[in-house]
C-alpha cells in the first residue's frame, strides 16, 4: 500500500497536528483528574485548562468575552444542536431551517415536530447552493421562535450569508442559531458582527481537535432551557440542575482529553497563520482539483462554479458509475479516502438531484493535503472515468 491520500476532512480532519497528539497524552498523563470537582492542585490545574479554553474559544467565535462561562462543552455538534433545538422550542412554536442541514438538525426538528407540537419550515437554497436571506424573512411568523442554519454545507461546501440572516432575525426578534461544524477553524466567525445568538461547534473537524468534544457558545441575553440534568461538581445539596452557565448546558464529567486537544489545536491554528491563512491554502487546492475535474469526461461537480463563499469540500458524480463504486475504486486502486453516499444530508442531495444516484463522491481537503494529493486524485478520476466510459459502451452494445 502506498501513502493514504486522505480527502475526508469534512467527516473528521486527519491527521491532527503533532502538538495536539502530544499535548493530549501529556495532559492526560500529568493532569488527567476531574476538573472543577476537587480542590487539590492537579484538579485546579486541569480546571485552568478548561476555563482558559472557554476564554479562547469565546474570543475565537466573537462571543461575549466578558462571559466565557457561556462557552459550554458538549460531545459534538449534534449534541450541542439537540440542546439548542430542544431548549429553544415548545409546543405551538415555529422553527425555520434549510434544506442544506445535516441530520443533526433535520432529525431533532422532525422529532420535536412529530412529538412536541412544534411546526417547521424548511427553506430551499438557490441553484448555486446558497440560502437567500429574504426567503427566510418571508417565512417568519408571529410564533417563529428559532431560525437555525448551517454555516457551511457538508455536501456542497457553500458558506451561507449568516450575517444577513442574523440581521433579519435581530430585526424580527427571533433567536438565530448557526451550526458551524463545517466552518469553525476554516472560515472566520464573529457572533457579534453576524448577530448569531447561539452556535454549535464540533472539535474534530477544522478546529483540529479530537472526536468527542464540541460545544455551544451562547450570547449574553439568550437563555437556552436545560433539557437534561445531573452532576455539576458544585452545590451538590441543591436538588435541581443549576441554572447558571456553564452548568446550565453541561452535564457530568467533561471530556478533558478532548478539551486538551482543542487547547493545543488553538495554538496550532494561531501558529499556522490563523483561519484566513489556512482557508486560503485549502481553497487554492480546491481550485486545482476543480480545474482538473473539469476536463474529465462524465464528471459533474455541484455548486462550485465560483469558489467565493465556499469551503474546500467538493462533491461530484461520475456518469456511468454509482458514487459508492467510485469511492471503492479510489480507495482500493489508488489509496484515496473520500466519503460517498448522502453524507447525512438527504435534503441537500435531493436538491441537487443525486438522491436517486445514491449520492455523490465528496472530496474534502484539509490543512495537510498537498498539490501532489490533488494531482493524484485528478489522475485517478481520469482513469476511473475511462473505465466508466468503456463499461457504458459495452452496456450499449449489449442492449443493441
Ligand atoms: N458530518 C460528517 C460528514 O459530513 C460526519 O461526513
Amino acid at each position: 500500500m502506498g501513502e493514504l491520500i486522505y480527502l475526508d476532512n469534512a467527516a473528521t480532519s486527519w491527521p491532527k497536528p503533532d502538538n495536539v497528539y502530544k499535548f493530549m497524552i501529556d495532559f492526560y498523563k500529568e493532569c488527567g483528574v476531574n476538573p472543577g470537582r476537587s480542590g487539590f492542585d492537579k484538579a485546579i490545574e486541569a480546571g485552568n485548562v478548561v476555563e482558559d479554553l472557554r476564554k479562547q474559544l469565546t474570543a475565537f467565535f466573537g462571543g461575549d468575552i466578558d462571559s466565557p462561562e457561556r462557552l459550554c462543552f458538549s460531545y459534538n455538534a449534534t449534541d450541542a444542536l439537540n440542546l439548542i433545538i430542544q431548549g429553544s422550542l415548545t409546543a405551538g412554536d415555529h422553527v425555520i431551517t434549510t434544506n442544506l442541514e445535516h441530520n443533526s438538525v433535520i432529525r431533532p426538528i422532525n422529532h420535536i415536530v412529530r412529538d412536541g407540537g412544534v411546526e417547521s419550515t424548511f427553506v430551499s437554497c438557490n441553484s448555486e447552493g446558497f440560502i437567500e436571506p429574504d426567503d427566510i424573512k418571508k417565512e417568519i411568523k408571529k410564533n417563529t421562535r428559532l431560525v437555525i442554519v448551517n454555516h457551511g454545507s457538508n455536501v456542497l461546501g457553500t458558506v451561507q450569508p449568516v450575517g444577513e440572516i442574523g440581521a433579519i432575525c435581530k430585526e424580527k426578534g427571533v433567536r438565530f442559531a448557526v451550526d458551524v461544524a463545517q466552518t469553525a477553524g476554516m472560515v472566520p466567525i464573529n457572533m457579534k458582527e453576524m448577530n448569531i445568538d447561539v452556535l454549535a461547534f464540533t472539535g474534530h473537524k477544522s478546529l483540529m481537535g479530537s472526536t468527542g468534544i464540541g460545544g455551544l457558545c451562547v450570547r449574553k441575553d439568550v437563555e437556552i432551557k436545560p433539557t437534561r440534568s445531573g452532576g455539576t461538581g458544585v452545590r451538590s445539596a441543591y436538588p435541581y440542575h443549576l441554572e447558571n452557565y456553564p452548568y446550565r448546558m453541561e452535564f457530568g464529567t467533561p471530556n478533558t482529553v478532548g478539551i486538551a486537544s482543542l487547547y493545543a489545536a488553538q495554538k496550532w491554528i494561531a501558529e499556522s497563520g490563523g483561519v484566513d491563512k489556512i482557508h486560503e491554502r485549502e481553497m487554492k487546492l480546491a481550485k486545482r482539483l476543480i480545474a482538473g475535474f473539469k476536463n474529465i469526461e462524465g464528471v459533474k461537480m455541484y455548486c462550485c462554479d465560483s469558489l467565493d463563499n465556499h469551503v474546500s469540500t467538493i462533491t461530484i458524480t461520475l456518469d456511468g458509475l454509482e458514487a459508492g463504486d467510485v469511492g471503492i475504486m479510489l480507495d482500493v486502486e489508488y489509496d484515496i479516502a473520500t466519503r460517498t453516499g448522502l453524507h447525512c444530508a438527504p435534503l441537500a442531495h435531493k436538491h441537487i438531484g443525486t438522491i436517486d444516484l445514491h449520492g455523490g463522491v465528496r472530496f474534502a481537503i484539509g490543512p495537510f493535503n498537498t498539490e501532489a494529493h490533488i494531482d493524484r486524485s485528478i489522475e485517478a478520476m481520469t482513469e476511473i472515468s475511462e473505465q466508466a466510459q468503456i463499461q457504458k459502451q459495452r452496456r450499449a452494445q449489449i442492449s443493441k
